[in-house]
């Protein structure tokens, strides 16, 4: 049985809570779950899976602990290792910035070595910009949740995500 490090880091509890949806969803797999809040980069290197949260705040900015943490994060060694992204934002409350700071996490993550799985459609979500787009704009980098405007679809898109990681992740 694999483990899988899922790490995340919330303001106000909505990551948290996609967080836990997400790990009650990986029955059957270890998941142990980590507030990016209280790790060191040597958190990450004992899993081959990992699964990182992040809220964008601020008019594209990412999350306060990813931000305090985010300098280290740059020497984390994410080579060999098999990274999914979810990301939460709000579509139209601040529709130039859709869920920049995923886009950002995922350029580190490559930056770094790592290889990403988990990419999703854009279709049922509207922006006008966003850094977390694929190279030709018809995928977000991992998957796009929105608590703001569209929490009724958010058991859906956790479900359905779960099961294509669980493939891609290729146990
Ligand atoms: C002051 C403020 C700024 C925000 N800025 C953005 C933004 O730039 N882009 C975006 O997609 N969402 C933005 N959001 C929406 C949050 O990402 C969203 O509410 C998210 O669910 C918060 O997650 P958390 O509770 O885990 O911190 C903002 C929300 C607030 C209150």
């Amino acid at each position: 049985m694999a483990t899988i490090g899922l790490f995340y880091g919330s303001s106000l509890g909505n990551t948290e809570t996609v967080a836990e949806k997400i790990r009650d969803l990986l029955e059957g797999h270890s998941v142990e779950m980590h507030d990016i809040a209280a790790v060191t980069k040597d958190s990450f290197a004992e899993y081959d899976y990992l699964i990182l949260g992040i809220p964008t705040w601020d008019y594209g900015q990412i999350q306060s602990d990813w931000g305090e943490f985010w300098q280290e994060l740059g020497t984390v060694d994410f080579s060999g290792k098999l990274v999914a992204l979810f990301g939460l934002g709000d579509q139209f409350g601040y529709a130039d910035y859709f869920l920049d700071a995923m886009g950002m996490l995922h350029d580190v993550v490559i930056e770094q070595g790592g290889a990403v799985v988990g990419y999703w459609p854009i279709k049922g979500y509207e922006f006008e910009e966003s850094k977390a787009l694929t190279e030709d704009g018809k995928e977000f980098v991992g998957l796009a949740i929105d608590e703001d405007q569209q929490p009724e679809l958010t058991d859906e898109r956790v479900e359905a995500w779960v099961a294509q990681i669980e493939d891609e992740f290729d146990f």
